[in-house]
C-alpha cells in the first residue's frame, strides 16, 4: 500500500485528479472504474478542468461505475447515473456509450450482477479503480460483513450509509438496496486509488491501518492488492500514527 498524506484537501484532490489524468492522457483505451459521493465531486471538477485546459480528447476511454441504487429510475436526480452525467460526462460532452453502470433502476433485473461482470471482462478489465470509503469502512456499497469473495450483487444499505446519503434525496427516503461491484470484483482492477477526506473518515482510516482482511471493515481487504494507493487529507489522517 502506498500512502500519500497531503497538507490540504485541495492538494489531495489535485493529486487524485492528476493520477486519473495521467491514465487518460498517456495511455490508450483505458478502462477506469469510477466512484460517486461527496468526496469525489471536487475530484471530477478538477479533472474536468485539467482535461479542458489540455484540450484532451478522451473519447477512446471507457468508464464503469461502482454501484447504483435500486428503487429509483435511472434518470432520477439522485441516481449515480445522474451524478456522473452531472459531474463528469456532461461537462466534457462525452458519449453515453463510454459509461456503464450496474443495471439497477426501479427494480434489479435477475443476473444484472453477472451481466455487469461480463461487460467489465469484455472491456479488458479495469485499469484503475477510483474508490471512496464510507465512515463504516464500506467500499462501493460493500457494507460491513461483505466477504473478500463477493461479486457484483444486490446489497442492503446500512442505516448509517442511508443517513450519510440523505442529503441527496430531499424529502424522499433513501433507497434500501443497491447493486454494487463486490470486493472480489474491485480487487481484480489492475490498480486501486482511494481518496478519503475530512474528519468523518478518520476513524475508518484508523481502523484500516490497524486491521487486515477484516469483513467488519471491507476496505481492509484492499491492503493486500499489489497496487493500492491511499490519498488522505490531514483530517482523514488525523487519527493514524505512522511510526516513521
Ligand atoms: C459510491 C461509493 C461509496 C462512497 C462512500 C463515500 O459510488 O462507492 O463507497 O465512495 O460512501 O461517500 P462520500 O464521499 O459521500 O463520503
Amino acid at each position: 500500500m502506498r500512502i500519500i498524506i497531503t497538507k490540504s484537501t485541495t492538494e489531495a484532490i489535485d493529486i487524485v485528479s492528476g493520477m486519473l489524468l495521467d491514465k487518460l492522457e498517456n495511455k490508450e483505451n483505458q478502462v477506469l472504474g469510477l466512484a460517486t459521493g461527496k468526496t469525489m465531486e471536487p475530484v471530477y471538477k478538477s479533472l474536468v478542468e485539467k482535461i479542458n485546459h489540455g484540450h484532451l480528447n478522451i473519447e477512446q476511454h471507457s468508464f464503469f461505475m461502482l454501484d447504483e441504487y435500486i428503487g429509483i429510475p435511472e434518470d432520477h436526480p439522485s441516481s449515480f447515473k445522474s451524478y456522473i452525467n452531472q459531474h463528469f460526462r456532461n461537462p466534457l460532452h462525452l458519449h453515453s456509450i463510454q459509461f456503464s453502470l450496474p443495471s439497477a433502476g426501479t427494480f434489479a433485473i435477475d443476473d444484472a450482477g453477472e451481466e455487469y461482470e461480463k461487460k467489465i471482462k469484455q472491456a479488458g478489465g479495469i485499469d484503475l479503480q477510483l474508490l471512496g470509503i464510507g465512515s463504516n469502512g464500506h467500499i462501493g456499497f460493500n457494507e460491513p460483513g461483505s466477504s473478500l469473495n463477493s461479486r457484483t450483487r444486490v446489497v442492503r444499505l446500512t442505516e448509517e450509509t442511508r443517513q450519510a446519503n440523505k442529503a441527496q434525496f430531499a424529502s424522499e427516503s433513501v433507497p434500501e438496496e443497491a447493486l454494487s461491484m463486490g470486493v472480489a470484483s474491485i480487487m481484480e482492477a489492475r490498480e486501486l486509488l482511494m481518496l478519503a477526506t475530512g474528519t468523518s473518515k478518520a476513524d475508518a482510516i484508523k481502523y484500516l491501518f490497524n486491521h487486515h482482511d477484516d469483513e467488519s471493515c471491507p476496505a481492509t481487504f484492499l491492503k493486500t492488492h499489489q497496487r493500492f494507493t491511499l490519498v488522505l487529507d490531514p483530517e482523514a489522517a488525523s487519527k493514524i500514527s505512522l511510526n516513521i
